[in-house]
């Protein structure tokens, strides 16, 4: 994703309620101290601009919604559209995914990775949101492991494939053109240019028993 720096980012996002400003405070308790009810929650990691995660929260109000993003610029776009809007169900925090073990122990229920970065030269693959570093954070983190991904790069699709399978995950649904099917749910920024360009777009869901 593009970039663009917005001055003092990093000091305004602490404006909006919806940022979770020391997200380490609450490790274990997001639950019964940060949404003060038992409803599941699930992450999007890797937020971007966050049209996604507003929409679920906005469509889902008995799931508890969490967006990470590790850039403050790219995070304050997402609190910026979040303004005059209400949404009890929705919280941002503002760290790098590497982080996750510190802020969560086994309460995610379900983690979004929408058009994750493919970082596609080998010695970048560890960084990908599916490689074993991140499902071993994935691990503490989470209560029920369910992993849903939408990506345009077939790259990481088959790389994800590979790792969540060796890692043991079951693929429980796949598609290779997501928008021919009736799982389309809320679109995310590339999404929506990748559709408008006829790209198509591939999801998977994984589970681990
Ligand atoms: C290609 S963009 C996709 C944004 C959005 N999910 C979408 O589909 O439109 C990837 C986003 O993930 C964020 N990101 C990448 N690696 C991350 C990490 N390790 N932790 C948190 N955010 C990350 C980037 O800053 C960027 O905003």
């Amino acid at each position: 994703m593009r970039i663009r720096n917005i001055k003092n980012a990093d000091e305004l996002i602490y404006e909006s309620p919806y940022l979770i400003k020391n997200p380490y405070l609450y490790i274990g308790e997001y639950k019964t101290k940060v949404f003060k009810n038992n409803n599941p929650i699930h992450l999007e990691i890797g937020m971007g601009k966050g049209n996604f995660i507003i929409d679920m929260a906005k469509n889902n109000p008995d799931i508890n919604f969490i967006g990470v993003e590790k850039y403050s610029s790219i995070t304050l776009r997402a609190l910026r559209k979040l303004k005059d809007i209400n949404l009890p169900n929705l919280k941002i925090i503002n760290i790098d995914a590497l982080e996750l073990s510190k802020v969560f122990k086994k309460e995610i229920s379900t983690i979004y990775l929408n058009f994750s970065d493919p970082w596609p030269k080998k010695r970048h693959h560890k960084r990908r949101l599916t490689s074993e570093i991140f499902l071993r954070i994935y691990d503490d983190i989470c209560l029920e492991n369910i992993i849903i991904q939408k990506t345009d790069n077939i790259g990481l699709f088959e790389s994800s494939i590979v790792s969540l399978s060796t890692y043991g995950y079951k693929i429980v649904d796949i598609s290779l053109d997501l928008w021919s099917t009736d799982k389309v749910t809320s679109e995310t920024e590339y999404e929506n240019k990748f559709r408008k360009q006829g790209i198509k777009i591939n999801y998977l869901k994984a589970i681990k028993k």
